[in-house]
């Protein structure tokens, strides 16, 4: 079925509130289907007109578009075999065009969802037999769990470790799913970590940043496989500055950044 720029051609069927600023949205396709790929994503768009919700900031001042649909690109959670819904975990920037209009939807709620899956940030190019360290700051997780729920755990040879960021505990999506994975599989690692541990101080785990930790001396215990080029591949994703700097971290560990046809094991989607 084809649809128009301009038309809602999908339902939200659940919103599960991870916090007041982070939210795990699932959709279902009005024609029931979307492709994808673990770790690819799509469009997300509400019309101009839409409500924001009241304690946004002001929205950035911009021309008016010709295309009164705001779309924006977001990477899809749900596992590739997961059928019947596509899944979302989105942030909210407050003062930011889409995403305080994304958080007016409630079950029920209409919104369009492109209707092709893109991108390049997935296991495509990973041998089978390689290790895999995923980082990720914020929802820069979604394109991991994808991966996750499409049973890349289930070939035994392979280690996973995922290293996930962000500025409190309460802000650690997935956190219950990502600690049973890895109480049952021994080849998956979580490790969660807190910037902001002042004002979290129940928090008992790693905490600051992560790029710092990629220099650790226990990174390769951590991770259970050794993190260095040739013998693994890192994924990267989130937010841009952390991306630039555990970048640089990791060219002096020898991985290489695939280029065009050339491959290379490290693998970056920066999220603005
Ligand atoms: C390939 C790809 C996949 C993405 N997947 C996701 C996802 O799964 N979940 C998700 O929440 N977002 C994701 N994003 C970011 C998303 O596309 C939007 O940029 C984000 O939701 C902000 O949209 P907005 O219209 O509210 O803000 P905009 O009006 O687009 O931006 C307002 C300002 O905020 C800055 N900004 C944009 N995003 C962020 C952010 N996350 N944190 C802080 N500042 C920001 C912009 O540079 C701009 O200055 C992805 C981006 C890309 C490129
Ligand atoms: N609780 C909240 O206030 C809250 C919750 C969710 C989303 N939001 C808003 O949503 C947007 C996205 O937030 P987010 O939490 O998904 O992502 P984020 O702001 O990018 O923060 C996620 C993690 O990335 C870290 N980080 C920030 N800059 C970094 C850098 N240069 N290098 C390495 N690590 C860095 C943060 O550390 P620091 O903590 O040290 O910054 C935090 O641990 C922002 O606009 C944010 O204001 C706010």
């Amino acid at each position: 079925m084809r649809v128009s720029k301009f038309e809602y051609n999908a339902t939200v069927i659940e919103c599960i509130e991870v916090t007041g600023e982070i939210k795990i949205y699932r959709v279902r396709m009005d024609d029931g289907h979307l492709s994808f790929k673990a770790g690819q994503y799509t469009m997300l768009g509400l019309l101009e007109d839409e409500p924001r919700i009241p304690e946004a900031a002001l929205e950035e001042e911009v021309e008016q578009a010709a295309d009164p649909m705001i779309r924006r690109a977001y990477s899809i959670s749900s596992g590739s075999i997961q059928a019947d819904y596509i899944e979302f975990y989105v942030s909210l920037v407050s003062n930011g065009a889409l995403t305080p209009r994304l958080f007016t939807m409630r079950k029920g709620s209409r919104l369009f969802v492109g209707p092709k899956a893109k991108g390049l940030f997935t296991l495509d190019k990973v041998p089978e037999e390689s290790h895999v360290l995923m980082v990720a700051t914020g929802t820069g997780l979604a394109p991991y769990i994808s991966m996750l729920r499409s049973r890349v755990l289930a070939d035994f040879d392979r280690k996973i470790a995922v290293l996930h960021g962000a500025s409190y505990s309460w802000d650690l999506g997935y956190r219950r799913e990502l600690e049973s994975l890895s109480a049952s599989y021994t080849n998956f690692s979580y490790v969660p970590v807190v910037s902001r541990p002042k004002d979290d101080p129940s928090w008992g785990g790693r905490t600051g940043r992560l790029p710092p930790i990629l220099d650790e001396d226990g990174l390769d215990e951590l991770c259970g496989f050794p993190i260095s080029g040739g013998k693994c591949h890192v994924f990267l994703c989130g937010n841009p500055a952390m991306i630039e700097d555990a970048e640089q971290r990791l060219l002096l560990k020898q991985f290489v950044v695939g280029k065009g046809r050339e491959k290379g094991d490290l693998h970056m989607e920066k999220y603005w």
